[in-house]
């Protein structure tokens, strides 16, 4: 497998105090940083929009991997560019299929990466048709939405397929999982071939950050 990547998830850290908190993570060794964007339609909460990914942007110099969950990702990509994502997910339960293509082409311009998200109930054959044009799919593990929810073993067998289908098209997928990943987890969906590891509560709630993400990161490189 490649290299390992942890992205911990900002939704769990303090939101009074947001470029701390991103420094904390970057500090513990962190690879990535993973903003999650609600708008209260796609997912009941609301979470922040580009203006506070582009004040944080000004904090760390962590990857910033951007996780729109709202209806019609289309709208805001050129926001997000301009705030500083360094790559987008945008969910396909979200966006029109017409306006998928360019939207991925939108972000390969701007020189950053774009990924799409499947929720647990959608068949992870729905972004076939569009692997060849992504650096990354996001297989969620939760329902979207909320942080601290338990891990859903029975979407794995959906990582297993894409990355066996990356392989058949010798693509160099990223394969994200996001939701539950903890050190009880995190075995389980590296096995099925996951790579990038979203984890919020896991990391951020814990008093020993660094030893969350070197544990985390040790377990899913050693299966
Ligand atoms: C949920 C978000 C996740 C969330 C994960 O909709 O996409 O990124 O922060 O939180 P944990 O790791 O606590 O399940
Ligand atoms: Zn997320």
């Amino acid at each position: 497998m490649d290299d390992i990547l942890i992205a911990p998830s900002i939704l769990s850290a303090d939101f009074s105090r947001l470029g701390e908190e991103a420094q904390r993570i970057e500090h513990a060794g962190a690879d990535w940083l993973h903003l999650d964007v609600m708008d209260g339609h796609f997912v009941p909460p609301i979470t922040f929009g580009a203006q506070m990914v582009k004040d944080l942007r000004t904090q760390t110099g962590l990857f910033f991997d951007v996780h729109l969950m709202s209806e019609r990702p289309e709208r805001h990509i050129e926001e997000f560019l301009s705030a500083g994502a360094d790559m987008i997910t945008m969910h396909i339960e979200a966006i029109a299929g017409d306006c998928l293509r360019q939207a991925i082409k939108k972000i390969h311009d701007a020189g950053k990466k774009a990924a799409l998200s499947v929720k647990p109930g959608t068949p992870i054959e729905a972004v076939y048709p569009y692997l060849d044009a992504l650096d990354m799919v996001l297989v969620m593990t939760v329902e979207p939405g909320f942080g601290g929810q338990a891990f859903m073993a029975d979407v794995l067998p959906k990582a297993s397929a894409l990355r066996a289908e990356a392989t058949h098209r010798e693509l160099t997928m990223i394969i994200q999982v996001d939701g539950g990943i903890s050190e009880k987890t995190i075995g389980q969906a590296a096995q099925a071939g996951a790579n990038c590891f979203v984890a919020g509560s896991a990391i951020f709630h814990s008093d020993d950050a660094e030893g969350a993400i070197t544990k985390l990161r040790s377990i899913a490189a050693n299966i």
